[in-house]
């Protein structure tokens, strides 16, 4: 298909503007090939009708994701770029572990963004498996993501033929997946379930939220995608990726994305033939909370330590001494002086340990957010948005049953909460209860279809009204009915 000068600048504009892609003149047939197999899919005769279209769908519908299918390359294998999983293996992975077990909490949160059939993600759960002899104890979120809902697919069936397996070394197929016939291979089904999918278009600003389940990473690979963005979609996606990690958490890029330009405050860390990228400890906390006067700091995290593990409102931390007034050499009897005025610490608001809370558990300081959270509850056990955090983080801390538990709360305080009933859904949906979180994801599109697109949901940074149904609405397509087991 050859389009006209003026329908090529117009679906230019609109690909990078819904999906960050980039198509400059030299790809010019890439981008008339992919809409041309776009076009045949759809039931519309012309590229006029066509773009049209799509210009008037909204940025969350399933077709962005596979026309994004057809405009971008979904090669992927096993294990793909050796150096990049033995630097995983033998540097980045340990260290991680170890800090976690010297911490006390065997948790880690690991995301692949743009996953596509699920080859990358899987792989990080094998290493995880081979990495943790007792990973039973540990809470592992493998999060993956992917904008087009038919690689998606694929990866959750965790079949895959030979040619996944091009530089995978052997006695990983053979340890780790079943024959399933001629030429296909079923990854084992315990390995399956520690990797969540979910579709995400990278592309857009609903993320990081802990709503999304897409917040305090410790390793994020995004990996062959940005590549295919333009330079201000890189520049936006690689900031939130940022966001969505925990300090000193690590973002991967294939080699050729890798730019200090790019990735800027994140720190560079070389391994034999890869580079990873770093964010500091201590880094960019930007909390935006307000000057508390009670609490002091903690260094690992930058932020106020309420003190509540011990029972109390946190320490004082530098009152100035009470000064008595100076004696009056005009009386002789010095007049009883009252008692000197010790200053008591405010007392923070629960919207305040709510805010408090959010920032810590962005930060992956998830048990300190919860202890927050329950605080803030233990004043006001009816205010639903407090529920739906405790919610979120308990599902960052791999506590299902107790995110059940808040969410119920927090819905049956308030009926239309849309953030609770997407959580919710996500949760079931996770679980493989079908027809549940099908029924909630359809709550959440009644709930926002006729409001406001771009009404923020109060608590979630950059996360609007619109984002949230578009995302609800790829999580139908993606688990239309007849597709999913059970529920
Ligand atoms: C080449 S694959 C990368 C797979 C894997 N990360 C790897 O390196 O082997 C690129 C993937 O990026 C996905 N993608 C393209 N644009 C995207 C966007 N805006 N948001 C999320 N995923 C996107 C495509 O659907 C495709 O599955």
């Amino acid at each position: 298909m050859r389009l006209s000068n003026e329908l090529c600048h117009r679906a230019r504009s609109l690909v990078a503007d819904r999906l960050g892609l980039d198509f400059p003149e030299a790809r010019r047939a890439d981008l008339e090939q992919g809409l041309l197999r776009g076009l045949r899919a759809s039931s519309l005769a012309a590229p006029e009708a066509y773009l049209a279209w799509l210009g008037a769908l909204p940025d969350g519908s399933p077709e962005w994701g596979r026309l994004a299918g057809h405009l971008t390359v979904g090669e992927t294998y096993f294990f793909r770029d050796r150096a990049t999983f033995e630097a995983l293996e033998q540097h980045v992975l340990p260290t991680l572990i170890a800090i976690r077990r010297a911490e006390g909490v065997l948790r880690l949160r690991l995301w692949s963004a743009g996953c596509a059939t699920g080859e990358e993600p899987y792989s990080l759960a094998i290493l995880l498996h081979r990495l943790l002899l007792d990973h039973p104890d540990w809470v592992l979120t493998i999060l993956a993501t992917d904008i087009n809902p038919e690689v998606l697919e694929t990866a959750r069936r965790g079949r895959y033929r030979p040619w996944s397996f091009r530089e995978t070394p052997a006695w990983i197929r053979d340890r780790y997946f079943h024959s399933r016939g001629p030429d296909t291979f079923e990854l084992d089904a315990g390995i399956r379930r520690t990797v969540t999918f979910a579709p995400l278009n990278l592309a857009e600003d609903g993320y990081p939220a802990v709503v999304t389940n897409t917040s305090a990473m410790d390793l994020v690979l995004c990996r062959n995608v940005l590549m295919y963005f333009t330079q201000g979609a890189q520049r936006a996606t690689v900031a939130r990726l940022r966001r969505a990690l925990v300090p000193g958490g690590w973002l991967v890029v294939s080699p050729a994305e890798g730019s200090a330009d790019l990735l800027g405050p994140l720190v560079p860390a070389t391994f034999p033939g890869a580079i990873f990228y770093r964010k500091e400890p201590a880094g960019d906390q930007g909390l935006g909370v307000g000057d508390w006067e009670l609490g002091i700091g903690d260094p690992g995290t930058g932020v106020r330590d309420w003190g509540l593990g011990a029972g109390e409102w946190g320490s004082v931390a530098s009152f100035p001494e009470p000064q008595l007034p100076a004696p009056n050499p005009y009386v002789s009897t010095p007049l009883p002086q009252p008692p000197p005025c010790v200053p008591q610490p405010p007392t923070p608001s629960p919207q305040a340990l709510l805010e408090q809370a959010r920032a810590l558990a962005d930060q992956g300081s998830l048990e300190q957010a919860r202890r927050l959270c329950e605080a803030a509850l233990a004043r006001n056990r009816l205010d639903p948005e407090a529920h739906l955090l405790l919610a979120a983080i308990c599902q960052e801390l791999g506590e299902i049953p107790a995110a059940l538990d808040a969410l119920r709360r927090a819905i049956y305080l308030a009926p239309d909460c849309a953030p609770a009933h997407f959580l919710l859904g996500s949760l079931l949906l996770r679980q493989e209860e079908h027809k549940r979180g099908r029924r909630c994801m359809e709550t959440v599109v009644s709930l926002l279809r006729a409001g406001p697109g771009d009404e923020p949901v109060p608590g979630y940074d950059g996360l609007t009204a619109g984002r949230l149904l578009e995302m609800a609405r790829a999580y139908l397509d993606l688990n239309r009915e007849g597709l999913g087991a059970g529920g």
